[in-house]
């Protein structure tokens, strides 16, 4: 079976190319390494030892989607390609509207003319906004989104709902990420931030090998279990084998919405404590104000998955930690050589 993977030279999407290939899949990725570098796919062949076709294709150009189409017989498509920096897309609405919604625009419809109708779509935590119950269930309301980012992961929901229901052919498997952390077990593979990271655990990793000064703790007045913001921190090769769940167990078309999550909430405070043991030494830090649009606690249900894909999470906060610090120092500069 022959999947297209959008995005797959990025963080989640190198990591999913490394188990759909693993699991027998062959792999075509489009990618226009706005975000990425080719160097990820050389180290997912280096990992399997398996080959697999990249397209430099940006999702916005039909003509270039219409050739992966018409020179590959495509089965399903997991859509990662996107842009996703929350407060950047505060700044560049414009930028992240086009990408976002004229990328899946473009690709739904060259997948319509192939006849192909098979998505796995990255979505995220975030179309819940500020959560009314905890944990959150596939059921939660949606919408009341804070952020571009988050606003165009919402509509892209909607728009491929949409398609659902004007043709009953399609099957659309929307998987909703909670916090993805940590790099794959070889150190070959990892999140490779361009810049100062925005995210806590990259940021977390390059106070510990000494590039940056000390973590920033932003806000310890929420009303959790020590005050700092909680979220469901999950296992990047974990995520990844939920998209493989998705494509081995769907065989009947409809919409399917997924949390891949591990149902487990730690704080800012219990991660850096975490990474400290991954490391060996303690890390500096210092509470700040609060991040504007931030929410106090985020964490999933993940039954859903687990009693319909067979699927859970087994890596552990330690695994995250250790994965990621094993990442960081064989790769100091990412994948700059
Ligand atoms: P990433 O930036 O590492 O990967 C995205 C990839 O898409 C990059 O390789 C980039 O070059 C490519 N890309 C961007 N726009 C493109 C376009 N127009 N055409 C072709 N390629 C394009 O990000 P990631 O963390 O791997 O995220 C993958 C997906 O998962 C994104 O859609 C993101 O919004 C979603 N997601 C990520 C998180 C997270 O915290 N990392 C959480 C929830 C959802
Ligand atoms: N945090 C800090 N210091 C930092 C960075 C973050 O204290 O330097 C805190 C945040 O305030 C928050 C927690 O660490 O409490 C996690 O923050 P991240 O920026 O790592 O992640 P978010 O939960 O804000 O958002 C991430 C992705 C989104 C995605 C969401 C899904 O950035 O794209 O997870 O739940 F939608």
């Amino acid at each position: 079976m022959k999947i297209l993977v959008t995005g797959g030279a990025g963080y989640i999407g190198s990591h999913t190319c490394v188990e759909l290939l693993q699991k027998g899949y062959e792999v075509v990725v489009a990618d226009n390494l706005s975000n990425s570098s080719k160097e990820s796919l050389n180290r997912v062949v280096s990992i399997t030892g398996k080959s697999l076709k990249f397209y430099n294709a940006d999702v916005r150009n039909s003509r270039a989607m219409d050739k992966i189409f018409t020179d590959n017989d495509i089965d399903w498509v997991i859509h990662f390609a996107g842009l996703k920096a929350v407060g950047e897309s505060c700044a560049k609405p414009i930028e992240y509207y086009d990408n976002n919604l004229n990328g899946t625009l473009v690709l739904l419809q060259v997948m319509k003319k192939h006849g192909c109708k098979k998505i796995v779509f990255s979505s995220s935590a975030t179309v819940y906004g500020d959560p009314e119950v905890l944990p959150l269930t596939e059921e939660c309301k949606t919408g009341g989104t804070t952020n571009p980012y988050g606003t165009s992961k919402y509509f892209q929901e909607i728009m491929l709902n949409d398609v659902y229901k004007s043709d009953n052919e399609w099957t659309v498997v929307l998987l909703r990420y909670f916090n993805p952390v940590g790099a794959h077990e070889s150190g070959l593979i990892g999140e490779d931030p361009k810049g100062i990271p925005n995210n806590l655990t990259p940021y977390i990793a390059k106070v510990a090998i000494g590039e940056l000064k000390e973590v920033g703790v932003f806000g310890n007045d929420y009303n959790t279990h020590d005050g700092t913001g909680v979220r469901d921190y999950i296992h990047v090769v974990d995520l990844a084998k939920g998209h493989v769940a998705a494509i081995d167990n769907i065989g009947t078309a409809g919409v399917y919405t997924y949390n891949l999550g591990t149902g487990v909430g730690y704080s800012v405070l219990d991660v850096i404590h975490a990474f400290e043991k991954a490391c060996g030494h303690p890390l500096p830090y210092a509470i700040k104000p609060r991040r504007a649009g931030d929410i106090a606690a985020c964490y999933a249900d993940p039954k859903k998955a687990k009693e319909e894909l067979g699927w859970e999470a087994k890596l552990g906060i330690d695994d995250m930690c250790s994965s990621l610090w094993n990442w960081q120092t064989k790769n100091p500069e990412g994948y700059k050589k």
